[in-house]
């Protein structure tokens, strides 16, 4: 082989490493309310929560941005006895694959109650025959992230590459031999990945990478972002074992992730905190239901936002 063909080969491989992802929505600031849809049905989770439209969002001081930051809030003045008002933002456009990019500031604390999350989920067909991919998601005075997939039937990962404890293998929600709804999960090997802890360091990144061979997910604290993340040319290749890989020939992620949404939400109770109100030694003394305890202590949710540097997403 010629010099030239070497050299040329050579080229190309630089290339294909360095021309991966471009950038496709880039949501920031004022700039954020164009990515996404202000919800206000009725909470698909059951939560105790009383999800508010744009305009009330507006007025009622729930959304708001401050430089660069966009702040997303919960009532945290007023009695609630109907739930508690809140935001849950839905992505307007849908996505298939991709690299989504999350700079947190600050997330809903670990608090009795509150159940916040960051995910995505096809809302095409019924929930969940085009999967969910839960990528945030804290659940009372919760300070450890749990990631997880859910799915139809026919979905299961080997759990093996990622830094995180293995929960769960199946991403089917009604697996036999795991509780109803928890799909494929992995916990973040952090104990401070998550809520309060998370906070106090002034948040951090978390990036998702969906490819048609898997979900994989990174948590980086503040102090320890890749330096290609800096930019607009993150590069996957470089950041090491994800902190949680949902991979393995045991599912067709093609057909089992398909059109997502992209939503921030903060729910209260609902299906999963109702579940663990009565086990949770420090919630369960504050009230007798986690209802009674959202809609009688306003103050406890002060500290229950979302403040967002960028959400990023990027096509391969
Ligand atoms: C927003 O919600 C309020 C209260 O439910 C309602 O009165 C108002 O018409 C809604 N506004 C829009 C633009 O949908
Ligand atoms: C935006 O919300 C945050 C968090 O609740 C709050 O601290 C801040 O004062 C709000 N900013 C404005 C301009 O309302």
């Amino acid at each position: 082989m010629s010099f030239q063909a070497l050299l040329f080969i050579a080229l190309m491989g630089a290339q294909a490493v360095t021309a991966a992802y471009t950038l496709q929505d880039h949501c920031i600031g004022a700039s954020f309310q164009n990515c996404f849809n202000f919800y206000s049905g009725d909470d698909p989770t059951h939560g105790f929560v009383k999800y508010v439209n744009q305009t009330d969002a507006l007025s009622q001081g729930l959304y708001n941005v401050t430089g660069n930051n966009v702040f997303l809030n919960v009532d945290s003045k007023n009695r609630t006895p109907n739930g508690r008002p809140s935001l849950r933002l839905e992505s307007k456009k849908l996505y298939n694959k991709g690299l989504f990019i999350l700079d947190v500031l600050h997330m809903p604390s670990s608090t009795c109650g509150s159940w916040p999350a960051f995910w995505t989920y096809g809302t095409q067909n019924t929930w969940p025959t085009d999967g969910e991919i839960d990528i945030i998601e804290g659940i009372h005075d919760g300070t450890r992230n749990s990631m997880s997939l859910h799915t139809s039937s026919g979905c299961s990962i080997t759990g093996t590459g990622s830094k995180g404890t293995v929960k769960t293998k199946n991403c089917y929600i009604n697996a036999a031999g795991q509780i109803s709804n928890v799909g494929c999960a992995i916990d973040d090997p952090s104990a401070s990945s998550l809520g309060t802890p998370l906070n106090k360091a002034w948040g951090g990144i978390y990036a998702m990478q969906w490819t048609s061979s898997g979900i994989k997910m990174w948590f980086w604290p503040r102090d320890a972002i890749p330096y290609n993340l800096f930019g607009n040319s993150p590069e996957p290749n470089t950041w090491g074992t994800p902190t949680a890989s949902f991979t393995g020939s045991g599912c067709d992620f093609n057909k089992h992730f398909v059109n997502h949404r992209i939503v921030f939400d903060t729910t209260f109770c609902g299906d999963s905190g109702n579940a663990v109100w009565a086990s949770n030694p420090t919630c369960s003394k504050k009230a007798a239901t986690c209802n009674d305890y959202v809609a009688n202590n306003p103050s406890a949710f002060g500290d229950s936002y979302w403040r967002i540097n960028y959400l990023k997403v990027f096509k391969e």
